[in-house]
């Protein structure tokens, strides 16, 4: 019979089996496949896992302190924690066109993650977060966009530089048993219904160039969003507007409208609010959030991101529109 404990001993035996006595490197993201994926094998073989978690300094609010807290702190992963912030901001300093930026991004952090992977020595393999899905859709015909996902997901290009063997245990899943799976490892829950996150991360949400001010204002204004969302209950349902949504984030607009705080003029950045709701991310729609959600969104954010002065929220649903900005 088919259980998730049963599940867990036969994965952990495979993976046991399968890299014997060596020792594995894996690219932890901080998303829900490299985290379940990280925790399996950590299961299997303990410290001859590596982690390399790779911060470029577009992830959200608190996510280093965050993944280092439930992988380094409760559970004991040995975790190489890379702040090349400095690397990237340089590399994408003045650059505006979304696919150089993508371009830039994906490079430097293969780049970031084989000047690490080239130290550890004794690894033989590199461990990678692909599902099922991931598994038929680089089969599939591709968009510019599919690719360039696929490219920055699986770290494209390292095993044959490397001289990895790919480790892929998450290969026959969807993704609702890898969240089951997730759990039965003892990850937060909050970490694995978490919506995804693209791997050029606020890169791809700060429109045009990109700069370190930008990203803190956007970190800021995000985890009020994403604050609120979760702690918005929908009387019907029960639910959080968190879970009630399939992705919301804050989308950083690099123009400035005017606005009036006490008897001052201000002259300040535009934030737009996303939020979706969709089964394939191929096709969604903007998310009905309540206006009272909305107003509370809006008012905090105004107030408490200085910098930010006006907040808009983005009515279209894709296609036309694509769920990301960029
Ligand atoms: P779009 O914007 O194409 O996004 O409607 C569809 C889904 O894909 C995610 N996305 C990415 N994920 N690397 C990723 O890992 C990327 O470069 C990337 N671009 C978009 C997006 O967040 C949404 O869930």
């Amino acid at each position: 019979d088919w259980t998730m404990p049963n599940y867990v001993d036969e994965a952990i035996a495979r993976i046991r089996e399968q890299v014997g006595e060596d020792e594995v490197i894996l690219g932890l993201s901080g998303g829900v496949d490299s985290s379940v994926a990280a925790a399996l094998i950590h299961r299997a073989i303990g410290d001859r896992l590596t982690c390399v978690f790779v911060d470029h300094g577009l992830l959200r609010l608190d996510e280093g302190k965050q993944v280092m807290e439930t992988f380094a702190q409760n559970m004991g992963v040995k975790i190489i924690h890379v702040d090349a912030t400095e690397q990237f901001m340089g590399k994408l300093a003045g650059v505006t066109d979304p696919e150089a930026k993508r371009k830039i991004i994906g490079r430097e952090f293969v780049e970031v993650f084989q000047h690490q992977a080239a130290k550890l020595k004794a690894a033989k393999w590199l461990a990678q977060g692909t599902i099922y899905p991931d598994v038929i859709e680089s089969a599939g015909a591709k968009t510019g966009k599919a690719v360039a996902i696929k490219s920055h997901h699986n770290v494209g290009g390292l095993p044959e530089t490397l001289n990895l063997k790919l480790l892929e245990p998450l290969r026959e899943l969807f993704k609702d048993e890898v969240r089951k799976l997730g759990l039965a490892l003892g990850l937060p829950h909050g970490m694995v219904y978490r919506h995804p996150f693209p791997g050029p991360g606020l890169g791809v949400r700060i429109l045009g160039a990109v700069s370190s001010e930008f990203a803190n204002l956007l970190r800021r204004a995000d985890a009020i969003f994403i604050d609120e969302l979760r702690k918005t209950i929908d009387p019907e349902t029960k639910q959080s507007w968190y879970d009630l949504t399939s992705q919301a984030f804050a989308v950083f607009l690099p123009v400035k409208s005017v606005g009036v705080m006490g008897d001052g003029r201000t002259y300040e950045y535009v934030v737009a609010l996303r939020a979706v709701q969709t089964s394939d991310f191929m096709t969604a729609d903007w998310a009905p959030l309540p206006y009272p959600l909305l107003a509370k969104v809006s008012s905090r954010i105004i107030n408490e991101v200085r910098g930010i002065n006006r907040v808009v929220y983005d009515v279209s649903s894709k296609p036309p529109a694509t769920i990301e900005w960029e």
